[in-house]
C-alpha cells in the first residue's frame, strides 16, 4: 500500500464517505482512515430522515443548504446502486409534522412562508392522509410532500464501496493519532503503525472531531449529544408518511418496519440504551399511533451526534493552518447533508470557492 496520497480523510462516517466519493469521481488518490469500521458510529444510528423542514426552522441558510442536499439524493442513488450494486433504499415518502399546539402551529405558518414545497393539512386532511394516528391531540400539520428516508447505514457504506470502486483506499480499525505538521502545514497523519503523507487532509471524525484536531493545536466547539432509537415491525402498514414531533418521530421503513427516534443527551459518549428511554419513545409513539402498541419491537441502538455551538456544521479550512480542513458538526441531518457536504469538500480541494456560511470565523476558533 502506497504511503502518499492527494487526499487523507480521517474518519469514515457518512460524511468522509462523501468527501471520499467525491474526490474518487474527480480522480484524486485519496485515503480514508477509520478508527473502527465503516459506518460504525452515529452514521448507522441515524434514522435516515431527508427532513429539510424539520429541524431548520428559522434558519434560511441552512434551510437552503438542506433543500440543496436532499434533492441529490435521486442521482445519487442511482449512481451508487451502479457503481456499489448496494441500494440505499430511497423513498420519498413525505413527512407530516402534527401541530401539538397553537404555539406550534405558528411556528409552523413561518416555515410555510419560507418554503415552496410544504403545504398545511388541516386535522381531516392529516386523518385522512393517516387514518391510524389518534385524531384530536393536534391541530393540523405541516406536510413536507418531498421529504423522504434512505437507510443510513447502507448510504455510507455504498459511499464508502462506490469510492473503493474509483480508486480509494480504505484503513479500518486504524485510529489517527496525530498529524505530521511542517510549521503551520499539514503534510499527513499519523497512526499507531505508519506515518502516511499527502497533500491534503481532512478531518470528518464526527462527534470526535474536535478530540482529533488538539493533535494538530487546533481547538474547535464540539459537543457529544447521544441519541437513543427503537425499531419495530407490523403485520400491515400503520403509516406511509413519516411522522415528526419534538417528542418522537416514526419513519416508516420497507417491508412494514418503523423506526422511532430519538432521544437526546448532551455531553456523552457513551451509547449505552437506557430503558427509560425506550420507554420514553415508544410512550409518545403510541400515543400518535395507537396500533403500534401491538407491533414487534426488534432492536435499540445508540449513536453520538456531532454538534457545535452554532446551527451550522463546520466546513472549510483551518484559519492559520495549510493542507488542513474539517468537516464536522452535522448534528441531527448528517445523513441529508451528506452529498452537498462530499461535493462542497471536494470544491474546496479543487480551490473553488464554496459558500462562507458553512466556514470558520477566526476570532472565535483560534486557539
Ligand atoms: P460519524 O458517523 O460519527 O463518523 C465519524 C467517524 O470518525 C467514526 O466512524 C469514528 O470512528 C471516526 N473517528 C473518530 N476518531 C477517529 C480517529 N482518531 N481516527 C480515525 N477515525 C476516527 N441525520 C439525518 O440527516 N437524518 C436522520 O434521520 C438522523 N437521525 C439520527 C438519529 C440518531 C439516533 C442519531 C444519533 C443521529 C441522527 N442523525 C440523522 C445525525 C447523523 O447521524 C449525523 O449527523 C452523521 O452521521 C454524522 O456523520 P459523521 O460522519 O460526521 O460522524
Ligand atoms: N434527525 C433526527 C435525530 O437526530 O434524531
Amino acid at each position: 500500500m502506497s504511503k502518499s496520497y492527494d487526499v487523507i480523510i480521517v474518519g469514515a462516517g457518512v460524511i468522509g464517505c462523501s468527501i471520499a466519493y467525491q474526490l474518487s469521481k474527480r480522480k484524486k488518490k485519496v485515503l480514508l482512515i477509520e478508527k473502527n469500521k465503516i459506518g460504525g458510529e452515529a452514521s448507522s444510528a441515524a434514522a435516515g430522515m431527508l427532513g429539510v423542514h424539520s429541524e431548520f426552522i428559522g434558519d434560511q441558510n441552512l434551510l437552503n443548504a438542506a433543500l440543496r442536499s436532499r434533492d441529490m439524493f435521486t442521482e445519487l442513488s442511482r449512481e451508487l446502486k451502479e457503481i456499489s450494486g448496494i441500494d440505499i433504499e430511497l423513498s420519498h415518502n413525505g413527512m407530516i409534522k402534527p401541530a401539538c399546539s397553537e404555539i406550534e402551529k405558528g411556528q409552523m405558518m413561518k416555515i410555510l412562508q419560507l418554503s415552496t414545497d410544504v403545504e398545511w393539512l388541516s386535522e381531516e386532511d392529516v386523518a385522512r392522509l393517516e387514518p391510524k394516528l389518534s385524531k384530536g391531540n393536534h391541530h393540523g400539520g405541516l406536510y413536507a410532500y418531498r421529504d423522504g428516508n434512505v437507510s443510513a447505514g447502507k448510504l455510507t457504506r455504498a459511499l464508502a464501496k462506490s469510492a473503493v470502486k474509483l480508486g480509494a483506499y480504505i484503513q479500518e480499525y486504524t485510529p489517527v493519532i496525530s498529524f505530521l505538521m511542517e510549521r503551520n502545514r499539514c503534510i499527513g497523519v499519523k497512526t499507531l503503525h505508519e506515518t502516511y503523507h499527502s497533500q491534503e487532509v481532512i478531518v470528518a471524525g464526527g462527534a470526535w472531531s474536535s478530540k482529533i484536531l488538539r493533535g494538530a493545536g487546533f481547538e474547535i466547539c464540539g459537543l457529544p449529544v447521544k441519541g437513543e432509537c427503537v425499531s419495530v415491525s407490523a403485520c400491515k402498514q400503520l403509516v406511509e408518511r413519516t411522522i415528526f414531533t419534538k417528542e418522537c418521530y416514526i419513519v416508516p421503513k420497507r417491508g412494514n418496519h418503523y423506526l422511532v427516534g430519538a432521544t437526546e443527551h448532551p455531553h456523552t459518549f457513551d451509547s449505552k440504551v437506557s430503558a427509560g428511554g425506550i420507554h420514553h419513545l415508544l410512550g409518545k409513539a403510541i400515543d400518535l399511533l395507537p396500533d403500534l402498541a401491538f407491533a414487534r419491537l426488534e432492536k435499540s441502538w445508540a449513536g453520538v451526534r456531532p454538534k457545535t455551538d452554532r446551527f451550522l456544521p463546520y466546513i472549510g479550512r483551518l484559519p492559520g493552518r495549510e493542507c488542513l480542513a474539517v468537516a464536522t458538526g452535522h448534528y441531527r441531518n448528517g445523513i441529508l447533508l451528506a452529498p452537498l457536504t462530499g461535493i462542497l469538500m471536494a470544491d474546496l480541494i479543487d480551490s473553488i470557492e464554496i459558500d462562507p456560511i458553512f466556514g470558520f470565523h477566526h476570532e472565535r476558533m483560534l486557539k
